[in-house]
């Protein structure tokens, strides 16, 4: 599982190891390379979470700007007394410029239905430079894998380029964002707020100064989490597996280079 970490000093101390099925489309967990030195392929799970990953990131846009917690807190609270016209005021996603970072499947899944939400969108791929954007969005959201590249890529300079009024939202991976930089960022009030499906640490204790920060929501790496889509991602993997052992290619192969050996 993701949250597996198989270095190659695992590998080394499993000397009959032959294949490695990784229940996740991310693979930053596995070091790949090693596996293809030492001849094992390692499988993932791309296109069967892709469109459930979106989904989960519109909502966690949508209830960050409604305030959804803030509201829910109320009405159980028993606060709900009254209709007033200035009562737990949001933000629109219709007609937000979003900024979508990361082009790759998850990033296009986002950017197709926050087009239908009439959103002006702005996409930065890998070779974009991220800084001159990140003023312009109302919305910005991670969609990048996590690599030595985009390792704490939204940092103290990228959060104070944003919008005071700006959110950030993460389903990538926790690291990508500088966690102490986040906190700063809410507790300054610099950023609207954030919402985060993946966090650094992870599990996230809720006594850390992040799930504490104002601002935030956060829940706990669900991304995938449909009925329907981790039963394909089951299938998929259990598919690499066996493929790996008989011996075959594996259908969905996140080191490919093992087989040009
Ligand atoms: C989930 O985070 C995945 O990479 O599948
Ligand atoms: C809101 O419920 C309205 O009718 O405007």
């Amino acid at each position: 599982m993701l949250t597996d970490p198989v270095g190659d000093e695992l590998m080394a101390a499993c000397p009959d190891l032959r294949a490695i099925a990784n229940y996740a489309v991310g693979t930053d967990n596995i070091d790949l390379e090693a596996a293809a030195r030492r001849g094992i392929p390692v499988g993932n799970t791309p296109d069967v979470l892709t469109e459930t990953t979106a989904d989960l990131t519109l909502a966690l846009m949508l209830a960050l700007l409604r305030r959804l917690r803030d509201c829910e807190d109320e009405v159980r609270a028993g606060q709900w007394l009254t209709w007033e016209p200035a009562r737990l005021l949001g933000r629109d996603l219709h007609g937000a410029t979003v900024l979508v970072v990361g082009a790759g499947r998850i990033g296009c899944a986002v950017a197709r239905r926050l087009e239908g939400f009439g959103c002006r969108v702005l996409t930065a791929g890998r070779k974009d430079p991220l800084r001159p954007l990140l003023g312009q969005a109302d919305v910005v959201t991670l969609h990048c894998p996590l690599t030595p590249a985009t390792h704490g890529l939204i940092g103290e300079a990228e959060l104070g380029a944003m919008k005071p009024s700006a959110y950030l939202v993460n389903t990538a991976r926790g690291p990508i964002v500088d966690t102490a930089a986040l906190v700063a960022a809410l507790h300054g009030a610099r950023i609207a707020g954030a919402a985060l499906d993946v966090t650094d640490p992870e599990p996230l204790p809720a006594d850390h100064p992040l799930a504490r920060a104002p601002g935030l929501l956060v829940v706990p790496h669900i991304a995938s989490a449909t009925h329907a889509t981790r039963e394909a991602m089951t299938g998929m993997s259990v598919d690499n597996l066996l493929a790996a052992l008989r011996g075959e290619r594996m259908p969905h192969c996140a080191n490919p280079e093992v087989y040009d050996r």
